[in-house]
């Protein structure tokens, strides 16, 4: 996602800044977030973009909490913005290169993760950045420990194909799994920008769920 800067963005991010989008210091809150959400069930997005799904998920699930970690400032502040205008106590938002993830939670702290139409990086040198590669699955599998769900939608079919081979490569137990999302089985409470984005245009959204 590519936005023209916005100089007043850094302003207005103070206003967010330390109560619902974290930029600096994140590591301190590793192993205190289910403190920060008492009785709540974690979950995490990551490239969250504006945060229509973070935001959704937050609102229709009261009982849970979700995190969003985006790494440009200029889109992070946007989550932010909308979960302190909605008044939410149950949205945080990282604003920060998700590699590090495990500078910031505790192995098992996440029980749900969800990964929305990441970036594809389709030239082969650029694997390892694609959020679904074997070396991120080997940070999902510290952060959300064993039985941890990953949920994975994208409109791109060969980021999806080479996902669920990296699932299969990593030995993970597919529990659903759909070329045409919005006309099958399974439930979809919430979907995100590029999801109404590219449903619009008629492109079908892939889907998968596995356990770590
Ligand atoms: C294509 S957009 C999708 C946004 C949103 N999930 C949606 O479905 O509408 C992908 C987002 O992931 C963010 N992103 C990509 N790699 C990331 C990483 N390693 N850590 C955190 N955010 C990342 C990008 O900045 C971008 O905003």
């Amino acid at each position: 996602m590519r936005l023209r800067k916005k100089p007043w963005i850094e302003e207005a991010m103070k206003e967010v800044q330390g109560e619902y989008v974290f930029l600096h210091d994140i590591d301190k809150f590793k192993g205190h977030w289910q403190e920060m959400f008492p009785g709540k069930r974690l979950c995490l997005e990551i490239g969250c973009g504006k945060g229509r799904f973070t935001i959704g998920m937050a609102e229709l699930y009261p009982d849970k909490a979700f995190i969003g970690i985006e790494t440009q400032h200029d889109i992070a502040y946007f989550p932010a913005k909308a979960a302190k205008d909605k008044e939410l106590t149950n949205v945080k938002i990282i604003c920060a290169n998700a590699e590090n993830l495990l500078d910031w939670f505790e192995p098992g702290e996440i029980k749900e993760l969800y990964l929305n139409f990441s970036d594809p990086w389709p030239k082969a040198r650029h694997a390892k950045r694609r959020l679904t590669h074997r070396n991120f699955l080997a940070l999902y599998k510290q952060l959300l420990g064993e039985g941890g769900h990953l949920r994975f939608k994208t409109d791109n079919r060969a980021l999806f194909d080479f996902s669920v081979e990296e699932f299969k490569e990593f030995g993970l137990q597919i529990i659903a799994l759909s070329y045409d999302l919005h006309h099958s089985e399974y439930e979809n409470p919430v979907q995100t920008e590029y999801e109404q984005k590219f449903s619009a245009l008629g492109t079908p959204i892939n889907f998968c769920e596995v356990v770590f």
